[in-house]
């Protein structure tokens, strides 16, 4: 497979504060994120709440600029505007994220108006996305209330897939629905995977999700990459701590939970004052005086070259 993303040390730095005397403060949402995705691949990003997953989608998507770091598609490098990305977006909210005003069929052609595309066609194609994300041509006359939460994120998806996007960036686009919907929007992705042969880069809480639908999975940690391996290695043989604890938070029906120590105990540190060295140090089971002082590069795990593990005593 071919080569459609690459991220090479992509960091985010917000600005917080700040003005008349009083020193901005940075938060580092990303830090040094290297990472590729090939065409047709499902690259999930996990993570507690705030280790920078979202910030690093938005940057692909072009949403929001990286303050350093280089994001390519095929090979060459885009800045800044979003036209020239090959990318769509679907967010969590279904509800928040259509127009209330408009009626669905013009939601789901926005994209071919801004390309200038007439309305006639933009309809009938419209028309033809509803189809393929299974709701009715009536749809397309129907405003976004008349919709229940798993049809409105149809409709987001059909949106998405009407630009023919090379890449969807999915946003936790199952959490805001009824875990009886949930399983079907899945399969509508899962689908649109098999067909298209899109890339998506799926971000997801849910590592029960993720073990569905992801070809590899990246661990971020307060904005740095922990871990990034195939979904099998990732799940049956986890290298870093960070990713072993996660796993170990994950019930498993009829088994109980795994090693006491391993489960995650403490607060995530502060993103204005990560800790030094490897910055899972102060919640890890393995830290040592090395893990204070150095950052752990990514590299690979022991005997498996294509599982990159960021730390001093991998597995
Ligand atoms: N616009 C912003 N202003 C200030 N801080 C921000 C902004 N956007 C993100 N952050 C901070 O950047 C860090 C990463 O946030 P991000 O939303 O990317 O995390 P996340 O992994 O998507 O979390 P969640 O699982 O809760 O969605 C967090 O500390 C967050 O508070
Ligand atoms: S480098 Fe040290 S602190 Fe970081 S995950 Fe590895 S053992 Fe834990
Ligand atoms: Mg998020």
């Amino acid at each position: 497979m071919t080569e459609l993303l690459r991220l090479d040390n992509i960091s985010v730095n917000i600005p917080l504060g700040g003005g008349f005397l009083k020193p901005k403060v940075w938060l580092q949402a990303v830090n040094d994120v290297s990472l590729t995705v090939l065409r047709g691949e499902t690259l999930a990003l996990v993570g507690e709440s705030g280790s920078g997953k979202s910030t690093l989608g938005y940057v692909v998507a072009g949403l929001r600029r990286q303050s350093e770091g280089t994001v390519s598609f095929h090979g060459a490098p885009v800045d800044g505007e979003d036209g020239k990305r090959p990318v769509q977006v679907i967010f969590q909210d279904p509800f928040s994220a259509l127009d209330p005003r408009m009626v669905v069929g013009e939601i789901v052609a926005e994209p071919l108006r801004l390309k200038g595309v007439p309305s006639e066609q933009r309809l009938a194609r419209a028309t033809e996305v509803l189809g393929q994300v299974g709701l009715p041509p009536e749809a397309a006359r129907r405003y976004p209330h008349q919709f229940s939460g798993g049809q409105r994120q149809r409709i987001a998806i059909a949106r998405a897939l009407i630009a023919e996007p090379e890449m969807i960036v999915a946003d936790e686009p199952l959490s805001a629905l009824d875990v009886s919907i949930q399983s079907q929007v899945l399969n509508l992705l899962d689908d649109i995977k098999q067909e298209h042969g899109i890339s998506y880069i799926f971000i997801s809480h849910d590592l029960g999700v993720v073990r569905h639908l992801a070809d590899r999975v990246a661990v971020l940690y307060l904005g740095r990459l922990m871990e990034v391996a195939s979904r099998d290695d990732l799940f049956v043989t986890p290298s870093h701590p960070y990713t072993q604890a996660l796993l170990a938070a994950v019930p498993r029906i009829g088994k109980g939970r795994r090693k006491k120590e391993q489960i995650l105990k403490g607060e995530i540190p502060s993103p204005l004052s990560p800790p030094s060295g490897c910055v899972f140090h102060t919640r890890c089971p393995r830290a040592e005086d090395i893990c204070r002082r150095e950052r752990p590069a990514l590299l690979p795990a022991p005997g498996r070259p294509t599982q990159l593990s960021a730390c001093h005593f991998k597995d």
